[in-house]
């Protein structure tokens, strides 16, 4: 396999991990199990992340859109994160990587909250790597959310009309103070956002891979860096206008 280049690596990877349920209905298993085994791969690409020294990874583990799923799917998907959590906590304190989270995270039941925050709170002084789960999360709402507190600090005359930019709503959303994704991978070959960072995500490279979640381990997500290495990325220039490294 060709080596990467540790000085092209994105400074923010973002995940949308697809493809346990198609996974687990191959085998002929449970959904559940294949949530269980796509936590192993959760474990994989955050290792893998830390030792490239990747400073930003968030995964979408839970959309607003997934509490419509069956009862006792959702239950088993908030066990798993809640067992997940405390398991990782030391490998997160020797590896000095900060737990974070986005979205309406006051949805989730009281356990997974508690568990949660205490996370965050341990963790908060590590400076390798920030680990963001998107939980409970919609990027329209999100979105919404910011308009609606513009809104009020206007109300309050803390802001005016004028001073809104794009830094500045930038600072409402829940990524305030995440910088924006340079890469986004989606598994399971879905060609679609599904509703995912969707005000971060305007200049991001995107990488779609057939992969199932469960089948996503450091090899397939070595490939989706090396890939993204080969970009050339524009902003809107014109490649011409772009210094490229030597
Ligand atoms: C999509 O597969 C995956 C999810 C809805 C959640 C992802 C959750 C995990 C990997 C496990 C728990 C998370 C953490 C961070 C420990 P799908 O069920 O939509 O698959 P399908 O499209 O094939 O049905």
């Amino acid at each position: 396999m060709e080596q990467l280049n540790p000085h092209k690596l994105p400074r923010h990877v973002a995940v949308i991990m697809d493809g346990n349920g198609r996974w687990a209905k191959k085998k002929g298993l449970d959904r559940i199990a294949g949530h269980r085994k796509g936590v192993e791969s959760v474990r994989d690409v955050v290792r893998t992340s830390r030792e490239l020294g990747i400073k930003w990874l968030t995964l979408y583990a839970f959309s607003e859109e997934n509490w419509k799923r069956p009862k006792y799917e959702v239950k088993a998907l908030m066990n798993l994160l809640n067992r997940y959590l405390k398991a990782e906590l030391n490998e997160m304190l020797d590896n000095g990587i900060r737990l974070a989270c986005i979205g309406q995270t006051e949805k989730l039941p009281p356990d997974v909250q508690r568990t949660l925050w205490q996370i965050i709170e341990k963790t908060a002084h590590n400076k390798e790597m920030t680990l963001t789960l998107a939980l409970s999360y919609g990027g329209r709402q999100e979105i919404v959310e910011a308009a609606k507190n513009m809104l009020r600090d206007i109300e309050k005359n803390r802001l005016n009309v004028k001073q809104i930019t794009e830094e500045r709503l930038s600072k409402y959303l829940y990524t305030s103070d995440i910088p924006d994704p340079d890469l986004l991978i989606r598994t399971s070959g879905e060609y679609r956002i599904s509703n995912f960072l969707l005000w971060q995500i305007a200049y991001t490279e995107i990488y779609i891979t057939p992969t199932l979640w469960p089948d996503f381990h450091k090899e397939r997500y070595l490939e989706a860096l090396l890939d993204y290495q080969k970009r050339e990325r524009r902003f809107g220039s014109t490649g011409e206008q772009i210094t490229r490294p030597t």
